[in-house]
């Protein structure tokens, strides 16, 4: 059993991606994680060194090694994982692999981001509230069409992780 978890930055998948491991007492991953852990280097020096082309090959074979293995875990994507070359097809052919996209809503992932911004490469320069808002708006519409294809969708606006990882393993069973 492999249960995926997608969503924009900021939605949660990480830690809604711990709190389902302690209750379904299964391995957690978190595939940025394991990026950096390879690379020796965090996500921002990966983008700043070596650039987003290197950063997306990367992620797209560590992806399909953790899809390979034989093991349970949950793993939590990177925010574009689902949306670049074949990620997405990778993970709806794996056998035993679960996809679940956390929806957030734009003005909760703007409160979120506007406060995590620096470790984001794809957002640290965005300036005001308001420009980072637009830029979220437009990419999470261009990113919905991937995230939409997923097992199944969960809103998380106005929940707790407690409320989200107990609708997650209800729906699971
Ligand atoms: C990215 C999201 C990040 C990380 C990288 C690119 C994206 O992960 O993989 O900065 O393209 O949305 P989080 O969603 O965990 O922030």
């Amino acid at each position: 059993m492999k249960i995926i978890l997608a969503g924009y930055m900021g939605s949660g998948k990480s830690v809604v991606g711990q709190e389902l491991s302690g209750k379904m007492d299964l391995k957690f991953l978190d595939l940025d994680a394991e990026i950096r852990k390879q690379e020796n280097l965090t996500i921002a020096e990966i983008f700043a060194e070596k650039g987003e082309i290197y950063f997306r090959r990367k992620e797209a074979r560590v992806l399909e090694y953790l899809l390979e293995q034989e093991e349970s875990f949950i793993l939590a994507l990177g925010g574009g994982t689902p949306c670049y070359g074949k990620n997405l097809q990778l993970i709806k052919n794996s056998a035993g692999a679960t996809l679940i996209y956390l929806k957030t809503g734009l003005l909760q992932l703007k409160q979120r981001l506007l406060s995590e911004r620096e470790h984001r490469p794809l957002i640290k320069d965005l300036g005001s509230p308001e420009v980072l808002e637009d830029f979220i708006r437009k990419h999470l519409f261009e990113r919905t069409f991937y995230y939409n294809q997923s097992d199944l969708i969960i809103s998380t606006d106005d929940k707790s992780v407690l409320e989200i990882t107990s609708e997650i393993v209800d729906k699971l069973n």
